[in-house]
């Protein structure tokens, strides 16, 4: 039984870490006209609603996409993700968040595709919704770590795949690297980006192993964490694996984070690294 909703966290600094790297890397591919398709294991609802119950328990977004999304002294290769934030908030108040498949579906050409796969029984009727209107949109009520191998190689075999678990299950960590190794050897070629959470060293330590095991080449790691590893208070930080980063992906984050790490922890809490696990 999932209980996670993604309504509780969007907007929040992992969001924001997550998606401005999601964007910059769709954006690299957008840059040649053969067709793309993107896929998304644990899509979520799609659209947030920040003025929503969720939302204002948390507040989360408050530490994380409030800070940014008015600024006007950012970097610019934050500049895609925000303009497109910005665009759902048109009267100058901050109250739309769009999630991942949102997020690419502003961006996406006539001719690309999504997947975008969801288990949750209350979120995937809420994500149809949002895309039954678009045929270059499939919605999929699937286990998304078994849903990846089969969905792959897509027939633009060009396109990027987000692997984004909720990590309501340890096992989530071992589940989504096997996902990801079952996929790749069916498309060696696809980008892949998986979200972690930094809540325990060791475990992030584990997950590294893991993807080390596998024999993949090209696996960038980039992570930003708000808080001291040993902090007891929830998330410290999390970070994004990337296969087969696009060309200058490394350069443009090891701009991008610390930027951010100085404008989502100002007092230098937790840390920033930009580094290749795996290279050639
Ligand atoms: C972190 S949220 C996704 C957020 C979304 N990717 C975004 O960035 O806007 C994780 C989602 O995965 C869903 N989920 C959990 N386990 C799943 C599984 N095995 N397969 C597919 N979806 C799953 C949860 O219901 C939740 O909506």
């Amino acid at each position: 039984m999932l209980s996670y909703r993604h309504a509780f966290h969007a907007g929040n600094f992992a969001d924001v870490i997550k998606h401005a790297t999601l964007t910059l890397a769709l954006q690299s591919l957008l840059k040649k006209a053969a067709p793309l398709c993107y896929l998304d294991t644990h899509a979520g609802s799609g659209t947030y609603d920040l003025h929503g119950a969720p939302a204002r328990k948390t507040g989360e977004a408050r530490d994380g996409i409030q800070r940014l999304w008015q600024r006007t002294d950012i970097p610019e290769t934050l500049a895609p993700y925000l303009d497109i934030v910005r665009a759902f908030n048109a009267d100058k108040e901050l109250r739309y968040y769009p999630g991942s498949p949102r997020l690419v579906h502003s961006q996406l050409r006539a001719n690309d595709r999504m997947v975008l796969m969801e288990l949750h029984t209350t979120e995937y009727p809420l994500l149809k919704q949002e895309f039954t209107a678009d045929a270059r949109v499939a919605v999929h009520h699937v286990n998304g770590f078994e849903g990846l191998k089969a969905f792959v190689p897509p027939k633009e075999r060009r396109g990027i795949a987000l692997v984004d678990p909720s990590y309501e299950i340890k096992t989530d960590f071992d589940n989504a690297v096997a996902a990801i190794h079952a996929a790749y050897e069916r498309w060696a070629t696809g980008v892949y980006l998986l979200w972690y959470p930094v809540l325990e060293r060791t475990l992030v330590n584990r997950l590294e192993r893991r993807l080390h095991e596998t024999g993949i080449k090209k696996i960038l790691l980039a992570e930003l964490c708000v808080r001291a590893d040993d902090s007891a208070t929830g998330l410290n930080g999390c970070g994004m694996v990337v296969i087969n980063p696009p060309w200058q992906l490394d350069e443009q984050l090891k701009t991008l984070l610390p930027w951010l790490h100085q404008v989502l922890a100002p007092k230098g809490a937790g840390g920033q690294r930009v580094e290749w696990l795996v290279h050639e």
